[in-house]
């Protein structure tokens, strides 16, 4: 569409009335249709998130309706009680966030955090890094813990900076996307910093519904999650569970919160109160909703199971045909996989040839010689992975990489097929099958 034809406002309405003249008189000229600038095709989002989602939460995502109708109290009440079960607590509070992941961790962060309070930050990458950064901002007394380069936290490290510094809050994330590293010791550290009297708040942005997490069980006290990974949602929605313990923390706060968007208690009048705090994101709710109503209709068990298999399954071939994971296994998270780039591969140039040729999108690093794969929600379906293995294995080929993909294609196929036999007999098993929160009543 090209506006340079239009007649200018002022060439209509005439220029001798000057205080009605627009600064900008004309809109931007040559503007292309959204159908000209995304591709015909769109990209497999095979990356570190965003990823693929289900038809159901794309289309609830296209609905609008009144943020306080009746509707909306019913969409928001099946939302907090599904919650409850992907979160595994019967307790928590569930707040909703219009914003990205990010934002769910300062609405946890800064709602349990006052000037001045020590706090013990958990750092094994970029996002556990913005952690730190975030309770430093808000004048918290930052202790950071880096963790070497590739590994995990060990819970007897976190009980001995928990009886130094004697921290109130404790900040952790389970899976950290950008070194690929998996905090699995995560019920352990909550037991110490309980002992302590500390909070623990974990980021399980990458991680929710794809593998274990029992908010209650374990004694976590906030738990904050996007919705673009695990859930296979849409990004711009996020979620913060808080604990009882936590909730009253909130509430019984001395300082005042200098955020206001973020304040856990307003957010409160909306998510349980059924009023007005920002008219929320309904199209984003909308799709969360169905998001976590498919989690639901899976069940967590089947779920973490179709991802771990998926996942090794992808692991197996790379490793099948010659490449090497960035992490080892006891470390490794499975839900975004670190793959070492050859020599003299560059993560840009195969990352623009696996979108170009092969239309799959993988994702580079925050400085490591890696690229990654991500192993979330939709992504962990067998043909997403097949295209996904395919993509990468070829056109590292292309660009001079010795791989052997044949050999890598047919371990996959190997693994993915016994996937598929197991989820067979898994989706026999009881629903919520060894865990301790039934499944909301959703039908
Ligand atoms: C572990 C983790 N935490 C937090 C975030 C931040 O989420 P967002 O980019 O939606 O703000 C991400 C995003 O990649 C993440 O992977």
């Amino acid at each position: 569409m090209d506006y340079q034809n239009h007649q200018s406002p002022t060439a209509i309405m005439g220029s001798t009335d000057k205080g009605r003249s627009l600064r900008v008189e004309c809109p931007p000229s040559a503007i292309r249709m959204l159908s000209d600038i995304l591709p015909d095709e769109p990209l497999l989002m095979m990356g570190a998130g965003p990823v693929p989602i289900p038809a159901a939460v794309a289309h609830a995502n296209s609905i609008v309706i009144n943020h306080l109708g009746d509707a909306m109290v019913a969409v928001v009440e099946q939302v907090k009680s599904m919650a409850n079960y992907v979160f595994q607590s019967d307790t928590a509070r569930i707040l909703g966030v219009a914003g990205p992941g990010s934002a769910a961790m300062e609405m946890a962060v800064a709602n349990l955090l006052e000037p001045d309070d020590k706090c013990l930050c958990i750092c094994n990458g970029y996002f556990s890094g913005r952690l730190a950064e975030m309770a430093t901002r808000l004048g918290a007394d930052v202790v950071r813990h880096t963790v070497a380069e590739r590994e995990s936290v060990a819970a007897e490290a976190v009980t001995r900076l928990l009886e130094k510094h004697n921290p109130k809050v404790l900040t952790i994330v389970q899976g950290e996307t950008s070194s690929t590293v998996c905090n699995r010791q995560l019920s352990l550290i909550c037991e110490a910093a309980r002992k302590h009297g500390c909070l623990v708040i974990v980021d399980a942005v990458c991680t929710l519904s794809t593998m274990p997490l029992q908010m209650e069980d374990w004694g976590v006290d906030a738990v904050i999650t996007g919705g673009q990974k695990g859930l296979s949602s849409i990004p711009g929605v996020s979620l913060v569970a808080f604990s009882e313990r936590a909730w009253t923390k909130r509430r019984t706060r001395k300082a005042d919160l200098s955020h206001w968007c973020l304040d856990a208690q307003l957010a409160d009048r909306f998510w349980y109160g059924k009023s007005y705090h920002y008219t929320a994101p309904v199209s984003g709710v909308l799709a969360l909703h169905e998001a976590l109503r498919l989690v639901c209709q899976e069940t967590l068990p089947v779920r973490f199971h179709r991802h771990k298999r998926s996942s090794s399954a992808l692991q197996s071939g790379i490793e099948a045909c010659g490449l090497k994971l960035y992490v080892d296994t006891e470390h490794r998270l499975d839900s975004v996989i670190g793959i070492c780039l050859p020599d003299n591969i560059e993560a840009a140039e195969l990352m623009k040839y696996t979108s170009d040729r092969y239309r799959v999108e993988i994702s580079g690093s925050f400085g490591a010689p890696i690229v990654r794969i991500g192993q979330m929600g939709e992504q962990c379906r067998s043909h997403n992975v097949f295209r996904a293995f395919h993509a990468l294995g070829s056109s590292l080929s292309a660009l001079g990489a010795k791989v052997d993909v044949p050999t890598g294609m047919s371990t996959l196929e190997r693994s993915l097929a016994e996937l598929e036999q197991s989820l067979a007999v898994s989706a026999q098993l009881e629903p919520a099958d060894d865990l301790d929160h039934q499944l909301p009543h959703t039908a």
